[in-house]
């Protein structure tokens, strides 16, 4: 179906259905059918007897078409693949990791069983930005950590780009405004010991969406509840993608690592880490280059390359820590 009547009754005012077959060349009786794949698209069109139709709202969709066109990227969306639905981006994305470019882009409006970090999973409601990007650097394994810095630094210089909102980096990677969670990201590798072959960078940012009341053990947050209003997602990603591109390229820069320290919430706080190793309390210290959370503990410092961290609240705190050094 083309969106003939669309541009009619975009402009927000009644249009009788004889004055839009007319101009289109079609009968009522087609008019009608077409308001009505409109409506299954989402698209509210009211209508009235004497009237005939009214746009009242349109669909809050991903302009997959406009984002291909407004991206001004190299390498970072030059192919994406768009889905109204998936089990998860992530899972789409690897099946088509090993014959795509260096940049390929999976997005889609929900995802029936989106992944988080550590095997939970993540509600991905419509409204969302939901979405993998297929990248390719020419790294060893043990510097993959330099994927997810690039990744949560492209994010929080996303929002603060495009709407002033200051977002800070929970260890490792977790986007937090105003300590909620907006944003995750699971990375997943496919590599040998000295190449990876492709890293699935997947980015769940809760966009128009009630994120305050999401089944979560954390705290969430969504673009929606911070602004107040709506945004418009197909932007979101336009620019998430572009900063994304600025921070491949310059993937292992000093620029990356000193934004990643710059914006962190973690820094100075005390925090549990739950690893295969056990939970460890102890102050967030210092994060090194290479990607690592440098915990001090009695003493020692100790260095965590990955595991679940959860800032610590002074009565969460156990009583036998020194509390001297304090979190912010
Ligand atoms: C986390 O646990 O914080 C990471 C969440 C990552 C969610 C995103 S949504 C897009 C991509 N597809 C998935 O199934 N997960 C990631």
């Amino acid at each position: 179906m083309g969106n003939g009547i669309l541009s009619y009754l975009k402009g927000g005012s009644w249009v009788s259905g004889e004055e839009m077959a007319n101009s289109q060349g079609i009968s009522r009786a087609a008019v009608w059918k077409q308001i009505q794949a409109l409506r299954a698209k989402g698209y509210y069109i009211e209508s009235s007897t004497n009237k005939g139709y009214r746009l009242v709202r349109e669909p809050d969709l991903l302009d997959a078409g406009a984002l291909r066109q407004a991206l001004k990227t190299k390498v970072v969306g030059r192919d994406i693949y768009y889905y109204p639905e998936v089990g998860s981006t992530n899972d789409t994305a690897r099946k088509l990791a090993w014959s795509c470019d260096d940049g390929t882009v999976v997005v889609a409006e929900t995802q029936r069983e989106g992944k988080g970090r550590l095997s939970r999973s993540w509600y991905s409601p419509p409204g969302g930005l939901w979405i993998s990007v297929i990248l390719k650097p020419r790294i060893a394994l043990a510097q993959a950590y330099r994927i997810n810095m690039a990744a949560s630094v492209a994010v929080a210089r996303t929002l603060s780009f495009l709407y002033g909102i200051k977002a800070t980096i929970k260890w490792p990677n977790d986007i937090l405004v105003n300590d909620r969670k907006i944003c995750g990201i699971l990375m997943e590798i496919s590599a040998e010991v000295d190449r990876i072959d492709y890293a699935i960078v997947g980015i769940g940012l809760n966009a128009n969406v009630a994120a305050k009341n999401f089944p979560t053990d954390w705290k969430a947050i969504s673009l929606l509840e911070e602004l107040g209003s709506k945004v418009s997602r197909t932007d979101l990603a336009q620019s998430l993608l572009e900063e994304l591109e600025n921070a491949y390229l310059s993937i292992g820069s000093k620029e990356n690592y000193e934004d990643w320290c710059r914006l962190s919430a973690t820094l100075g706080k005390r925090v549990r880490i739950a690893s295969h190793d056990g939970d460890l309390e102890g102050l967030a210290e210092s994060l090194s280059e290479d990607g690592a959370l440098m915990l001090r503990l009695p003493g020692e410092t100790r260095r965590i390359l990955a595991g679940d961290c959860i800032h610590l609240s002074l009565s969460e705190q156990r009583p036998d820590q020194d509390q001297s050094s304090n979190h912010v």
